[in-house]
């Protein structure tokens, strides 16, 4: 009665398993229940066949237990075999690949028109110090030009004017490409756009964001003039409009730039009155002398030009899209269209 006990209770779920217990029990050795069968002889003869009889049950039922387990053994496999690893996977819905977004695409064809112009491409933080953000650039302390920028503070204006703000625009990338050069013993040539976010306090509509781009671009060398600067702004232009698009420099403001002016491009419309409306897409000049004095440029020697241009703007022209939020919903309906 223990050894049916044993034998209903070792286990039995694997190869090894199995082979174990065939020795254990039904080996023609060692096996346990064999043993028994060699012992048969000493039995008492009226007592031989109820002990012969219980030791087949005993023998069956341990045979019983390794046929069920091979059974459910190959039933496995079988099943194993009905999976086809050839076969294709099974896509719920057919693939949708994605695509760059629109004001990606811009960018990337900013700057390859710019890269072929000479230009390499630098970046900044986005978090800046009021000193590159703003008084390198000469905006004077408390002067009413830097609500200009409608600004984000992360720490108020002290009263030394060093206040952190999220950068209002990318001409601080200006300030830092200069200080590198001068910090590096290179100094000017200086040929480099700067590509990136900006951030301003603005309420949000469907001209403007608390989050857009600029393209900030940056020349400084010996007798650069603001020839170069117009030549520039219209080669891009030719580039990236194609064919000869109508446009004009306008006189502006701003304290980083003197002579400064910003350029528009006429937007072809014919439900307007006149056909069309000027759109502005940058803002230029050429560096303010003060600039360059404040990174430890000679400004006797150097003069440059800069400009910093609205990535959205040029996105809206290209793909005559007049809603910026359009480009921040992640609307599906919106994106797949470029
Ligand atoms: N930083 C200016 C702006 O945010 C644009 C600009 C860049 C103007 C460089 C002149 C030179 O509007």
């Amino acid at each position: 009665d223990a050894l049916q006990a044993e034998i209903d209770a070792a286990p039995l779920a694997s190869g090894d398993e199995a082979e174990a217990f065939r020795v254990r029990f039904l080996g023609r050795k060692a096996g346990a229940v064999t043993a028994l069968f060699g012992k048969i002889g000493s039995v008492p003869p009226e007592a031989r066949r109820a002990v012969g009889q219980k030791l087949n049950a005993l023998r069956q039922s341990a045979e019983a237990r390794l046929d069920e387990m091979q059974s459910a053994a190959s039933g496995a496999s079988a099943e194993a075999t009905d999976l086809d690893l050839t076969l294709p996977g099974r896509i719920p819905a057919p693939l949708a690949p994605g695509s760059l977004h629109p004001l990606t695409q811009t960018l990337e064809s900013i700057q390859d028109i710019f890269a072929q112009f000479g230009f390499a491409v630098a970046r900044g933080p986005e978090i800046e110090d009021d000193w590159h953000n703003f008084s390198a650039l000469n905006f004077p302390a408390n002067h009413p030009a830097r609500d200009m920028q409608d600004t984000f503070f992360l720490e108020p204006p002290a009263p030394e004017g060093r206040g952190i703000v999220l950068r209002t625009h990318t001409s601080p990338v200006q300030v830092r490409v200069m200080e590198e050069a001068v910090r590096s013993g290179g100094g000017p040539p200086i040929r480099v756009i700067a590509p990136g976010r900006v951030f301003r306090n603005e309420a949000v509509s469907f001209k403007s964001y608390f989050m857009f781009h600029q393209v900030e671009g940056l020349v400084i060398d010996e007798g650069v003039s603001f020839a170069d600067l117009k030549a520039v702004i219209f080669a891009f232009a030719r580039a990236f409009f194609g064919g000869e698009p109508k446009m004009r420099f306008r006189p502006s403001f701003f304290p980083f730039t003197e002579p400064s002016a910003e350029v528009d491009v006429w937007w072809e419309d014919e439900s307007l009155p006149g056909g069309g409306r000027w759109l502005e897409i940058l803002g230029c000049g050429m560096v303010d002398p003060n600039v360059l004095d404040s990174v430890g440029i000679d400004s006797e020697r150097y003069t440059g030009y800069a400009f910093g241009m609205g990535v959205e703007r040029m996105a809206q022209i290209r793909y005559d899209v007049d809603d910026i939020r359009l480009y921040y919903e992640n609307d599906q309906r919106f994106l797949r269209q470029f």
